[in-house]
Formats: structure tokens, C-alpha cells, sequence
């Protein structure tokens, strides 16, 4: 249960019965200490201001109206007319004692909703770098969180799989590829195999006139062509499904909709948008000019949906995308986690879709764009020599220095022991480092800082959680069997309470927002507000009923922080 939606609901209600016209909604808040369980209401000054009474007045009543028998320990007018709720601990562990044995926590499914989440979408002429991680991570903490409640979520993989930059690969390919081994040998390593390319490009005239040739046959659909394509895709997203499964990243083969997926689709929408009447030729390309759209000193700012030379650039594409994911698959929402630099591309796209009708107001597609990592030296994170970071190289190092702590934590551990823990803890502290920032903000990438013990990391948050466990693992308890009710005496007990309760809340945040960080935040504070229960409050030592009531706080703990990372796509191990 959401207790801000609940408490809001019970005020709403109370004001109405004192006259309040409808359509002026209490709305709650944590306050003042959230962490002993206050809210305030507001809303109700509003409601007097419409009703022209005194808003002090008009809270009494409507606080001797309210029904909170149960729920409140105190309530008060605070300030103009604000109402100050704090709850009753009672109700707190009643509330509590139904996260027992259940999986979701208190958190309620949703009415369904077809939601389509764009993400990831590495252009595959290149390997997956640094960049591709933040949106990746992301976007996958996004889906699992709109599965959670409940929705339908069609997860769409926009790769960059056509387009020009392919003619020189497949040229190169081409003069491989009458010896197989040597072809299978050189795309296993990708990198070099478009170095190798585009060297030959830009130092052999012939080359490149091959390779433009190839551009040709590659989109009038030469089946010798397309099938050389194809054995490069296929390579190049096994690349990228590695990847996807060491980063615990729940997209596959099946979710991939490339930009090839569409081709065939551009004509067609060019067309449509001309009988719409949008379309203007404009230097031989055929463009689509919106007044929202203004460029330098005010001039219009097109957006070319064919070049003058027949081909369709970017936005034609997702325009066909657009239309193909409100048309066919029917979806009512669309986020698009894409980075902050092709805002104006993502603006473009839903306002020219709008104008051609792809979407209409009963469909909500957004842009929730990202910042940029940076290294240390606040420049964009680059190699030493100023190349691109690999995310191989990057997810390989994570889990050789989360070796490291591990083994210098645990040495007793053996050996296969400690490298699944690696694993879990240094993709953890790599996808964590993303999750843990305001989305929209640039952050510096930092090894040492995402893989402290200390702080807001996921080690920290995955250690607190093998620590709660360890308290049941000691004594053989079975966390599923504890019989008794959760008994809120000590403040530090009413605290944690509160705090567990609040999961809900923390969970519609993030969604509504789509930022993760929230989630981060809600589950470190969580651990904090753990480990000063548990200095405060002996578990083991204390009688029976406390001990069992202790056990439960201990047992929805660690069951709540192990959803909110398997929420962000982080995984727990029961030791470290
Ligand atoms: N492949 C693109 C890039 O690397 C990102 C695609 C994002 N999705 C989309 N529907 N445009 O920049």
C-alpha cells in the first residue's frame, strides 16, 4: 500500500464532505521527520481559497471529519492550514506484517498499459563502448521496473544495422571472404576488423568506389549482398548479446527491431507525410519545416526526411518506428532512453509524428535523455590514448578489481567462490555507478568510488544484505517459518518501519520520474536505517516475542533489499 496515495484518498475524501469543490485533490507528503512517520497534507488551502473561507477553519473541520482512527497517532493543523499526520505505529506493524511471505512487498500491480522502451541500440559498424552504458543500464532497471507493476512492456533494440557506413564493411568482408577461417578469424575481433575497413577506405580509390557500390546493392536487396550483411549482423550482435548477458541486461536477439527492420518502410512514409501536406523540396532534399522549429537568427530549421540523392537519413527511420509502435503494436507509452544530445532529434520526431497523426493525445512518448561520463580529468571518458573505452575492456576490469576486494575480504573463500561473487560485485558497482546519478547529469568515472564498501555503491548495499542474512544463516533459521507480529517499541524499530513501508512510494516515484536514482537513494538510506536498528536493537540475544518481531524486521530488510536491486538489474549473493 501506498500510504501518501492512502492518507491523500482519506483527506480528498474529508474535504469534500466539508464542500470542497471537486477537482482540488489533498496531496500528501513525507515530512517533517518521514522517518517517524510524518506527512503533511496540502490542498487544503487551495480548497478554501476556491471557497472563499478561512483556510484554518476549514482544516479543523475537515480534520474532525477525517477517519483516521486507525492510522494516526496524532493529527494537527499546522502553519495556514496545513494537516501534519504522524501514524501510528500499530498500524505501521499491521501494515508491515502483510509484506510477510510476500514477494511483492506491498507494492501493488498497476492497470496494464503497452509500453514500449527504447534502448540500448548500439550502431553495429562499431563495438559496444562506455557510451552505450548508461542507457543500457537504464533502460533495463526501467523495464523490469514496469514488469514489476504489471505492465506490458515491448522492449525495442533501435540498432544501427544500415546505412552507408555498412558499404565498406562488406566491401572489406567481400575481399575476405573467398577464405572462410581467415573472414571468421577477423570478425571475431571486431574493432580491428573496422579499423582494417575504413584504412582501406580512405587510402584505396578503388576500395571506396567498391564500398559505395556495395551501398547500392545492399539496398535494392542484392541477395549476394544481403547475405554477407547478414553474416556480419549476426556476428556483431552475438558480440553485442555477450555483453548484454555479462552486464545482467534482460534484452535478446528477439527484442532487436534495427534500423533495417524499417527500410523498406521510408518511401512509403515520405509519401504520407507529402499527401499530409508537410513535405517541402528544399536544395533537392526533401524536407519537413515546423514553425516550433527555429534555427540561427530565427530562420526555419528543417528536418530532411530524404536527401537529395534518394537516401533516408535518421529521423525517417524513427518516424517508420514511430508509427510501426503506435500502429502495430499498439503501445499507449514510449520511452526512449537516448542521450541528451539528440534532444532536438527526439523533439523533431514526436512533433512531425504528431503532425502526420502517428501519435495522437491518447499516446504518451518521451525522450528521457542522459548525461555523458566523464574521467577524471572531466573531459568525456576516454582510453589513455584517447581512444574509445571498449565496454568489454570495461566490464572485464570491473570484475578483475572486484577480485581483488573480494579476496583481500574474504581470502578463506574458495577460489570459484570468490570469482561469482566478483562477478556479481563489480558489474554490480559499474551498473550502480549509472543508476546511483540523476540521469540527466554528467558523472566522472570513477573505479575507486564505485567499488568502496562505504557509501552509496552497490558492494555497500550488497554487503548490508549478505550481513542480514548471515543473521539467520548463523543460528539455522529458516526466514520463511518465523511465527509472531512485528512489535514497533524502539525508535530505531519504528524507523526501519516506516522506512520498509515506504518501498511503495519509492517504487511510483521512480516510474513516474524514471529515475533509478531514487530507488538508489530509498535502498541506501534503507541499509543506514538497518544497521542503526540493529546496533540499537539486539536481535538474537532479545525474548521471544521480540526476538521473532526483530527477525521479521531483519527478514523484510534483506528481502527488500534484494528486490530493489534485482529492480535495478543488480544481483545479491548470500556471501562475500
Ligand atoms: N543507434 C543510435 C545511436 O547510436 C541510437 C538509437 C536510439 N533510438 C532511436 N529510436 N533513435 O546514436
Amino acid at each position: 500500500m501506498n500510504i501518501r496515495d492512502f492518507l491523500a484518498e482519506k483527506i480528498s475524501r474529508a474535504m469534500s464532505e466539508c464542500g470542497a469543490p471537486t477537482g482540488t485533490p489533498a496531496v500528501v507528503k513525507q515530512s517533517g521527520r518521514p522517518e517517524h512517520g510524518q506527512y503533511q497534507a496540502n490542498g487544503v488551502m487551495a480548497a478554501a481559497k476556491k471557497m472563499n473561507t478561512n483556510p484554518r477553519e476549514f482544516a479543523e473541520q475537515v480534520v474532525s471529519n477525517l477517519q483516521l482512527d486507525d492510522v494516526a497517532e496524532r493529527v494537527e493543523i499546522a502553519g495556514p492550514g496545513f494537516i501534519n499526520i504522524h501514524v501510528d505505529p500499530a498500524f505501521l506493524s499491521a501494515q508491515l506484517m502483510q509484506f510477510v511471505g510476500d514477494s511483492r512487498l506491498g507494492v501493488d500491480p498497476v492497470p496494464a498499459k503497452t509500453i514500449v522502451v527504447d534502448y540500448s541500440a548500439p550502431n553495429l559498424a562499431k563495438e559496444m563502448h562506455i557510451g552505450h552504458l548508461r542507457g543500457t543500464t537504464i533502460g533495463d532497471s526501467l523495464v523490469r521496473l514496469l514488469e514489476f507493476l504489471g505492465h506490458k512492456v515491448v522492449r525495442a533494440n533501435h540498432m544501427g544495422d544500415w546505412g552507408s557506413q555498412f558499404g565498406r564493411l562488406l566491401a572489406y568482408m567481400n575481399r575476405l571472404s573467398n577464405d572462410t577461417e581467415s573472414l571468421i578469424a577477423e570478425l571475431s575481433d571486431l574493432e580491428t576488423f573496422y579499423q582494417a575497413a575504413t584504412k582501406l577506405y580512405d587510402e584505396d580509390p578503388q576500395f571506396a568506389d567498391l564500398s559505395r557500390e556495395f551501398v547500392v546493392k545492399l539496398q535494392s536487396g542484392d541477395p549476394e549482398c544481403g547475405k554477407l550483411w547478414q553474416r556480419f549482423i549476426d556476428e556483431s550482435i552475438h558480440h553485442c548479446q555477450k555483453i548484454y548477458t555479462d552486464l545482467n541486461i534482460t534484452l535478446t536477439p528477439a527484442d532487436i527491431k534495427g534500423e533495417s527492420f524499417y527500410s523498406d518502410q521510408l518511401a512509403g512514409i515520405v509519401e504520407e507525410l507529402a499527401e499530409k501536406d508537410l513535405v517541402t523540396l528544399s536544395e533537392g532534399a526533401k524536407c519537413v519545416f515546423l514553425d516550433e522549429f527555429k534555427g540561427k537568427e530565427d530562420k526555419p530549421l528543417p528536418a530532411i526526411v530524404q536527401n537529395s540523392s534518394g537516401a533516408y537519413p535518421y529521423i525517417s527511420t524513427d518516424l517508420a518506428a514511430v508509427k510501426y509502435r503506435t500502429q502495430t503494436i499498439k503501445a499507449d507509452r514510449a520511452l526512449y532512453f537516448i542521450d541528451a544530445r539528440q534532444s532536438l532529434h527526439l523533439r523533431q520526431l514526436f512533433a512531425i509524428s504528431r503532425a502526420a497523426g502517428y501519435l495522437t493525445e491518447r499516446h504518451d512518448f518521451r525522450h528521457l535523455p542522459f548525461g555523458v561520463i566523464m574521467g577524471d580529468d572531466g573531459k568525456p571518458f576516454q582510453t589513455r590514448s584517447g581512444g574509445v573505452v571498449k565496454l568489454a575492456t570495461v566490464l572485464a576490469e570491473a570484475k578483475t578489481r572486484a577480485l581483488q576486494l573480494v579476496t583481500a575480504k574474504s581470502p578463506d573463500l574458495a577460489k570459484g567462490e570468490r570469482q561469482r561473487i566478483a562477478e556479481v560485485v563489480g558489474i554490480g558497482a559499474v551498473k550502480y555507478a549509472e543508476l546511483s546519478k540523476n540521469r540527466s547529469s554528467d558523472y566522472i568515472f570513477n573505479w575507486d568510488a564505485m567499488l568502496s564498501f562505504d557509501g552509496n555503491t552497490a558492494p555497500y548495499l550488497q554487503y548490508a544484505f549478505t550481513r542480514i542474512r548471515s543473521i539467520f544463516r548463523r543460528e539455522g533459521i529458516d526466514a520463511s517459518t518465523i511465527a509472531g507480529s512485528i512489535l514497533i517499541d524502539e525508535i530505531a524499530e519504528q524507523k526501519l518501519a516506516i522506512k520498509l513501508l515506504q518501498f511503495t512510494e519509492c517504487i511510483d516515484a521512480v516510474v513516474q520520474e524514471c529515475l533509478p536514482n531514487l530507488l538508489c537513494n530509498y535502498l541506501y538510506e534503507l541499509a543506514g536505517l538497518f544497521m542503526s536498528f540493529y546496533e540499537a536493537c539486539p536481535v538474537l540475544k532479545a525474548d521471544e516475542p521480540v526476538k521473532s518481531s526483530r527477525l521479521l524486521l531483519c527478514s523484510i530488510s534483506a528481502e527488500t533489499l534484494r528486490k530493489g536491486l534485482e529492480l535495478l538489474g543488480i544481483e545479491t549473493v548470500e556471501k562475500m
